[in-house]
């Protein structure tokens, strides 16, 4: 269990007791916002966009396992005890007193199906209480057009790098079409899982990236760095052939550090070559990283190389709209909203397998 208060089976009717569901009035006249709400797998976060696009910073909470990876239903658990004092918070915030709330935005899918439970059900509260449209988003494509909202890039082949996914994504013919993938975990699960190896917490990227940079400082560059299993295969990647080879140099001896280096290396290069691939068989000059992974200074640096060599550019959001967070959802909604889509009652039941390329694009 995490570093949170169990709650029982009867944990959701908790929520409904707790829920800051009072209506506030605004006066007619200001500008609209949407709220986003996201759960689909370790995060709850609520975040605000304005009908011009301004964003909100997110209010979130992580789920942290005390061992071993995320259950679902204790990650549901968590997600029911921090709903009211994160929602307190977003509708304390300027952004949400100074404005009026438009319509509610959640993540219908994909994640956890548990998780994902809790904020559809926060979101058709509120959308019920406020009288106000409910919107049920792809969390994927969230990632994509918060990128697209705090860059200004326009037609991006993206790099969709986090926890549960690594896609090379790029748009065609109103859908975001799925270029290449992982065929086994997504990158940031690889690296989560290697650092638990290590007894290092979840998340483990960013404790791994800082291990890569130790030894990237102190290299000898004469230092034979260590050869893992590459992970490309034509357009898709994959990540496990790499970790359990990283796992057995750390029992032959080699140092976390160096393993970490190598690891990062591997994996990152392996995601650059099918997006640099992905962009020359489109012939598009944007690359767009997003996904927590997305947050890394290596991969970033790897995506501006690869760019500039052949004469374009990359992108990426700060690190906060990176992470799975409530304002992507938000932004989604508001884009949604503005081509007057929303989600009936009888349609907001979660999804829990939905893809990048099941949403049609209805809204550029
Ligand atoms: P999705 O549902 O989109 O797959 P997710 O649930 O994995 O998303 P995100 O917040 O997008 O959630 O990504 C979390 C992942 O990002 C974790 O695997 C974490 O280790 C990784 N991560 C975060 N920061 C870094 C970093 N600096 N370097 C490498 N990985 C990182
Ligand atoms: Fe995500």
């Amino acid at each position: 269990m995490g570093n949170f208060t169990t709650v029982n089976n009867d944990g959701a009717h908790n929520l409904w007791e707790q829920l800051y569901f009072k209506g506030i009035p605004h006066p007619e006249g200001m500008v609209g916002v949407v709220l986003g709400i996201e759960s689909t797998a370790h995060t709850l976060s609520f975040g605000m966009v304005d009908m011009n696009g301004k964003t909100s910073p997110s209010y979130s909470n992580l789920f942290r396992p005390e061992e071993g990876g995320i259950h679902p239903r204790e990650a549901a658990d968590h997600h029911c005890l921090m709903a009211s004092d994160l929602l307190r918070k977003a509708t304390s915030s300027e952004m949400f007193l100074d404005n009026k709330i438009e319509a509610i935005a959640f993540s219908q899918g994909p994640g956890l199906g548990p998780c994902l439970r809790i904020g559809a059900s926060i979101a058709r509260t509120l959308s019920e209480v406020w009288k106000v449209p409910l919107i049920g988003v792809n969390h994927c494509i969230a990632h994509i057009e918060i990128g697209k909202n705090q860059t200004g890039c326009k037609d991006p082949v993206l790099l969709y790098v986090s926890g549960g996914n690594t896609q090379v994504i790029a748009s065609s013919r109103n859908k975001y079409r799925v270029m290449g993938e992982t065929l086994d975990i997504g990158i940031g699960n690889m690296l989560d899982k290697f650092a638990r190896t290590q007894g290092i917490p979840f998340p483990g990227g960013p404790e791994i990236e800082i291990l890569a940079k130790k030894y990237e400082l102190n290299k000898d560059i004469n230092e034979n760095f260590i050869n893992l299993p590459y992970g490309v295969q034509g357009m898709d990647m994959g990540f496990s052939g790499m970790l359990t080879a990283a796992e057995r140099r750390i029992d032959a001896g080699d140092s976390l550090e160096s393993v970490c280096w190598s690891l990062q290396e591997h994996a990152f290069a392996s995601c650059i070559e099918v997006a640099e691939r992905a962009m020359a068989h489109t012939g598009k000059n944007e690359l767009l990283l997003g996904g927590g992974v997305a947050c890394n200074t290596r991969i970033r640096e790897m995506a501006k190389i690869m760019c500039e060599e052949r004469g374009a550019t990359a992108y990426w959001p700060e690190k906060q709209f990176c992470i799975d967070n409530g304002t992507m959802i938000a932004e989604l909604g508001r884009l949604l909203h503005n081509v007057g889509y929303n989600t009936k009652l009888s349609d907001s039941a979660i999804n829990p397998m939905l893809r990048t390329d099941h949403t049609e694009i209805i809204w550029d």
